[in-house]
């Protein structure tokens, strides 16, 4: 099957927080990308792509649209989809308030799976197509996400949380069980289709330093898995890290202490973090999740994505929700409030900046830049189709849109989940039951989104 998906299309090739902006991404107005065996076989003007319209079995032309890569979160917990917008605490008493709480729920697998299937629903609604998920300390969890992540043939990245201190008994694993589990868990989901697993302490103040210490063996045992965990969220936690790691000079010493940096290492926040953490986590390759809607709702903090980025000692980093911290499936709102976050900063962070913050930018925070977050022959087809006339607003303000970043900016600020959700569409190319998603996505993405219940 090959099918062609024509419209104006936008991609980024370099980074602009490094390079011109004008030479980050590649915009063809009217663009064509050819899709074979789910992957991109084409990109290009149509005037030239023409003649492989010739050869394809299909072509879906988008008008007064916008085709984009796949939007990637780099940080997600899915048990906590139940729990988003919990009122009126931050990150510790958040935790042990609402979090550790509903995270017991999720060692009952039908539980886990019928979450599990909610949140990628939500998760394709919005246009995202990859995420960095954590699940919970159970492995059943685990089992749940990556079998639903399967069926809906994403590329995602998950696993096991692993905590043996300070949370309820229920939710705490020995150091020898959470390697045991983990290990299970990475023979089991780690390269299956098109799912990667992720090592996942918590982080440090959840874990003995006997935990973190089997956790950074068992990331150098299996070559090609990810870490994730939090570091430098709130003014609190980094106290109580402190207090724990006493023989640490600061928060990344303590990861670094136990062999958990390095290429596809990510941590959640880093809000907090100071120049000399930046320059170690940039040499280590170790990268970052920028949260948004979480460090807003639970008053973490501000970071700043150009701090992030400088060219002196660039850390690799990407856009994330960092759910159910976070209060938005869509990127588009993280982008949104990820413009808010760098106004107060006394910065600012135009629309390309923000989309390759959520696409090519995420990609190179998983150290995945060479398969999704960019349309280039070769890449994976995870694409997004997002309607610029998907609300009266969106279609009056767009249609004044004074030249292409206005356009994408407007978009970004605009663009509610809720306003959206019945007009992305969403091309994974990946044959969905036989036929390819695109045809369930085009016309029946409200009956394709909404969640099924037992
Ligand atoms: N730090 C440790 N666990 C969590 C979590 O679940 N959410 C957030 N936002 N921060 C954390
Ligand atoms: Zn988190």
């Amino acid at each position: 099957m090959k099918l062609a998906i024509r419209g104006s299309v936008l991609t980024f090739v370099k980074n602009p927080f490094h390079f011109p902006v004008e030479e980050s991404f590649v915009f063809e107005e009217d663009g064509v990308v050819v899709v074979e065996d789910g992957k991109v076989a084409f990109f290009g003007p149509a005037a030239t792509g023409l003649s492989q319209l010739e050869e394809v079995d299909e072509v879906h032309h988008y008008r007064d649209s916008l085709i984009m890569p796949g939007f990637i979160d780099c940080h997600v917990h899915y048990p906590q989809t139940e729990i988003i917008g919990a009122y009126g605490t931050q990150l510790i008493e958040w935790l042990n308030k609402y979090t550790f709480v509903t995270e017991q729920k999720f060692a009952d697998k039908n539980y886990a799976e019928q979450t599990a299937e909610i949140f990628i629903r939500e998760l394709l609604a919005a246009g995202t197509t990859t995420a960095s998920v954590f699940c919970t300390v159970a492995p059943e969890s685990v089992d749940a996400f990556f079998k639903v992540s399967i069926k809906y043939r994403m590329r995602n990245i998950a696993g096991k949380v692993l905590m043996d201190r300070h949370a309820p008994d229920a939710l705490l694993d020995t150091a020898q069980s959470g390697y045991d589990q983990s290990k299970e868990l990475i023979e089991k989901w780690h390269g299956k289709d098109r799912s990667l697993y992720s090592i996942t302490p918590r982080f440090a103040p959840t874990s003995t330093p006997e935990q973190m210490d089997m956790t950074g063996a068992l990331w150098s045992e299996f070559e090609g898995t990810y870490l994730q965990s939090h570091i430098s969220e709130n003014l609190d936690e980094i106290k109580w890290v402190k207090e724990l790691y006493p023989e640490c000079s600061d928060y990344l010493a303590v990861y670094e202490k136990y062999g958990q940096v390095g290429p596809r290492a990510i941590y959640g926040h880093g809000i907090h973090l100071s120049e000399d953490e930046l320059a170690r986590l940039s040499e280590s390759g170790t990268a970052l999740a920028h949260c948004p809607t979480s460090n807003l709702f639970l008053g973490s903090g501000l970071f700043s994505a150009w701090g992030a980025s400088d060219l002196k000692r660039p850390v690799r980093t990407g856009l994330a929700t960092d759910l159910g911290g976070g209060t938005s499936f869509s990127q588009l709102t993280s982008m949104n409030e990820a413009y808010k976050i760098a106004q107060l900063n006394g910065e600012s962070l135009s629309a390309f900046h923000a989309f390759y913050l959520a696409t090519r930018g995420a990609a190179e925070a998983l150290y995945l830049e060479d398969k999704i977050g960019s349309i280039a022959p070769g890449f994976e087809a995870d694409l997004v189709v997002m309607d610029l006339k998907a609300t009266p607003l969106v279609e009056h303000r767009l249609s004044h849109a004074e030249n292409l970043h206005d356009l994408l900016f407007a978009l970004m600020i605009l663009a509610q989940l809720k306003q959206l959700r019945q007009h992305i569409l969403l091309v994974n190319a990946w044959l969905f039951e036989g036929r390819v998603t695109i045809n369930i996505l085009t016309r029946a993405t409200r009956a394709f989104c909404r969640p099924t219940r037992k």
